[in-house]
């Protein structure tokens, strides 16, 4: 087993944070890549085992478990955990206490607000088939969300507060209820100033909403 510890430059670690924590499970590589320009709040555990991407900023107490792959700019809001064998783009936006159960993966520009909650095994402790959702481009889950495993959340989709999700969500579709209905295209949502497309513009988001808002 290898175990290392790889930081990328002009990154700044709080007191407190806890960087390279073993994992429980044996893994084959123990090193934690972890790209520049991270600010790495107290509380926060990184298992020893994962590959983070640069410009990575979490809140405090948050925790990322081993061998998972993630891309530039994760923001990651306090108390959020992201279980083991995960795989987020570039640019994803998680806010305050989500959970990302294992083999979820969560593509670019991707924003899961607060709460929400991610199942990976349908029929727990059985663990034959579990496996996290798919959460497409530019996808948005509102607060509160419960995602069941193995569905996928289209691209651009947004899935309104609350909403209990166990059938695929269609792309660029607004659904909500439980279970989760698509009940309208995005495109038709009516927003007071005109920022349906992009309304949590913050940074790395931009450009994957830009891209949604021009799509023919
Ligand atoms: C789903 C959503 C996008 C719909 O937006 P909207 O079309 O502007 O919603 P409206 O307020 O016009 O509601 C339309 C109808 O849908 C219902 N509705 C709206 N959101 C709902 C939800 N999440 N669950 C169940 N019903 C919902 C409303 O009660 C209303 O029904 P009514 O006509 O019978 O009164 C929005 O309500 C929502 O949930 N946004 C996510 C908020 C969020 O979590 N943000 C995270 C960052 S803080």
């Amino acid at each position: 087993l290898r175990e290392r510890l790889i930081v990328g430059l002009n990154g700044y670690v709080d007191d407190g944070a806890i960087l390279g924590y073993p994992p429980p499970r044996t893994i084959p590589d123990l090193t934690l890549r972890i790209g520049a320009g991270a600010h790495i709040r107290v509380g926060t555990i990184l298992y020893a085992g994962s590959t983070i991407g640069d410009g990575l900023k979490t809140g405090h107490h948050v925790v990322i478990r081993e061998e998972n792959t993630i891309g530039r700019d994760l923001s990651i809001g306090h108390h959020s955990t992201i279980d083991y064998g995960c795989v987020l783009g570039d640019g994803v936006k998680i806010d305050s206490h989500v959970y990302l159960a294992q083999f979820t993966r969560v593509e670019d520009g991707a924003f899961l607000a607060s709460g929400v909650t991610v199942a990976s095994d349908p029929h727990p402790l059985c663990g034959k088939c579990k496996r996290g959702p798919t959460i497409r481009r530019g996808a948005r889950v509102g607060v509160n969300v419960t995602l069941l495993p193995h569905v996928t959340i289209g691209e651009g989709a947004l899935v309104g507060a609350g909403s209990v999700v166990t059938h695929n969500i269609p792309p660029f579709v607004v659904a909500y209820g439980n279970p989760a209905r698509p009940i309208q295209a995005v495109d038709d949502l009516e927003c007071p100033l005109g920022m349906v497309h992009r309304p949590y513009v913050n940074g790395q988001d931009v450009k994957a909403r830009s891209d949604l808002g021009r799509r023919s």
